[in-house]
């Protein structure tokens, strides 16, 4: 049975990841998270201070960009691949409000998409990737055998995500989650490069009223329909 490749694009906090994770894992292929990339951009460039909260120095980021090395490393104790910058694990780092908070003015620059772009196309050359994101079903892998665009509602998603960041202890509330994802899914969908948008051909998949197991289910059977069919 052959190969493919599994898209999945949407809205911030649609529990994407969840959701490719444990498809990958059933379907043994690999799982990459592209969010982390543009996160740990974001890290890189908050380190450095070439992002502030009133300002960009958007030539500095694009100059420093060949400084940047990106790695994802297999744990095996977790059952998933974690990021690490330049040698560091940057798992932890990369999800904090801090970095959600900049991470949609990293990925409106050209070259920082340019070069993610181009490194996501070399790691699912081989297929039997699942790869989530805003612009895998558009850009990176337009030819993707099966591609989901999954949304919900801004409230379940800011609830979500609220949720998650209290159990990892950080202090922050449900009306600043809320309001960073709707400026997220703003910035987002309007940026001049690769906005977020629904692919060609692209199952939209609504989880605001479903449970994880059923949102596995359904993908699962999708994927393994398509999987048979090649
Ligand atoms: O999926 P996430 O929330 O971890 O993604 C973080 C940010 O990165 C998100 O606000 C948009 C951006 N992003 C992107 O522009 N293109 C991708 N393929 C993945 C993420």
């Amino acid at each position: 049975m052959g190969k493919i490749t599994i898209a999945i694009d949407g809205y911030s906090s649609t529990g994407k990841s969840t959701i490719a994770k444990q498809l990958a894992k059933a379907l043994d292929y690999v799982y990459i998270d592209t969010g982390a990339m543009y996160r740990a951009v974001t890290l890189y460039a908050l380190q450095n201070k070439f992002i502030a909260e009133h300002s960009n120095d958007t030539d500095a980021i694009v100059e420093s960009l060949s400084k940047i090395n990106l790695e994802f490393a297999y744990n095996d104790r977790l059952g998933y691949s974690e990021m690490y910058l330049n040698g560091v694990n940057v798992e932890k780092e990369i999800r904090t409000l801090e970095v959600s908070k900049y991470v949609s003015r990293i990925a409106e620059i050209k070259e920082v998409r340019e070069m993610l772009v181009g490194m996501q196309r070399e790691m699912g050359e081989a297929k039997g990737v699942v790869m989530d994101g805003r612009d895998i079903g558009t850009v990176v892998f337009p030819n993707a055998e099966l591609k989901v665009f999954m949304t919900a509602s801004p409230e379940k998603r800011a609830y979500r995500r609220y949720k998650e960041l209290l159990e990892k202890g950080e202090e922050v509330t449900y009306e600043e989650i809320l309001k960073n994802v709707a400026l997220r899914d703003r910035i987002d969908s309007s940026r001049e490069f690769s906005p977020l948008r629904k692919a060609d051909g692209a199952i939209t998949f609504d989880n605001s009223d479903m449970g994880l197991q059923e949102q596995f289910e359904r993908l699962h059977n999708y994927a393994k329909r398509v999987i048979e069919s090649k």
